[in-house]
C-alpha cells in the first residue's frame, strides 16, 4: 500500500479482525508483524499503553511496508501527534471527543473512534466520522446493542471491540452494521514471550477467513 491517505472504511475493510496489540519490548515487533502478515493480516493496531509503543510503531513502519501500522488507545493531541511521527497511518481510540477527531485529521491518521452510547456516536457524526469502533463491545451490549443501533443509526458501520474471540466473532460479523471486528487474541501475551510466531500466524490465518455480512 501507498503513504496516500487512507480512510477509516479502508482500514475495516480490509480484514475481518484488526489485531489490538500490546507490545513491552521493540525486539518482538517486527517477528510479530511478520507473523500477522503471514496469517493474512496487514492493518495492525499497536496500543499506546506501553513505553515502548512508539519504538514499536517505528520499528515496524520502517522495516515492513507491507503493514500498514495504526496506534490504538489514541487519547489526545499529543498521542496523534506522536503515532502519526512513528510511522502510524490510522488512530484507534477508546472514546471520542471533537479535539481527538480535529487532532487525527491535523496529524494526517485515519481515525476509528470508539462509542458506546447513542450520543457518543451522535457527536462523531456530526464531525464527519460515520466508521466507529463499539468499545467495549461485549461489556456494552454486543450484538444486541448494534441490533438496535441499526434502526436510528442506518448510515453508520461499526468496528466491535472488547470482548471479541474467534468464537463470538461470527456473529457480528453477520451483521450488516459491522464491517470488522478487534480483537486482542491474535497476539496473546504468552506467544509474544516465548517468541511463538507460527502460533500467531494461525491465529491470523483462522481470523482472515471469518465470513462477513
Ligand atoms: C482493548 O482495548 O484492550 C481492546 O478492546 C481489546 O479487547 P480484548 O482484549 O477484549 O480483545
Amino acid at each position: 500500500m501507498t503513504t496516500t491517505a487512507l480512510s477509516a472504511l479502508q482500514v475495516m475493510q480490509d480484514a475481518p479482525v484488526i489485531p489490538v496489540i500490546v507490545l513491552t519490548d521493540v525486539v518482538q515487533a517486527v517477528p510479530m508483524a511478520r507473523a500477522l502478515l503471514a496469517g493474512g493480516i496487514r492493518m495492525l493496531e499497536v496500543t499506546l499503553r506501553t513505553p515502548q509503543a512508539l519504538a514499536c510503531i517505528e520499528a515496524i513502519a520502517r522495516t515492513l511496508p507491507e503493514a500498514v501500522i495504526g496506534a490504538g488507545t489514541v487519547r489526545s493531541r499529543a498521542d496523534a501527534q506522536a503515532a502519526a511521527r512513528a510511522g502510524a497511518r490510522f488512530a484507534v481510540s477508546p472514546g471520542y471527543t471533537p479535539a481527538l477527531g480535529q487532532a487525527c485529521r491535523d496529524a494526517g491518521l485515519a481515525l476509528l473512534p470508539g462509542v458506546a452510547t447513542g450520543s457518543e456516536i451522535m457527536q462523531a457524526q456530526e464531525d464527519g466520522f460515520t466508521e466507529l469502533k463499539f468499545f467495549p463491545a461485549m461489556q456494552a451490549g454486543g450484538p444486541a446493542m448494534l441490533k438496535a443501533w441499526s434502526g436510528p443509526f442506518f448510515d453508520v458501520k461499526f468496528c466491535p471491540t472488547g470482548g471479541v474471540t474467534l468464537q463470538n466473532a461470527s456473529e457480528l460479523l453477520a451483521l450488516p452494521n459491522v464491517v470488522c471486528v478487534g480483537g486482542s487474541w491474535l497476539v496473546p501475551a504468552d506467544a509474544l514471550a516465548g517468541g511463538d510466531w507460527p502460533r500467531i500466524t494461525r491465529l491470523a490465518a483462522d481470523a482472515r477467513v471469518l465470513a462477513r455480512a
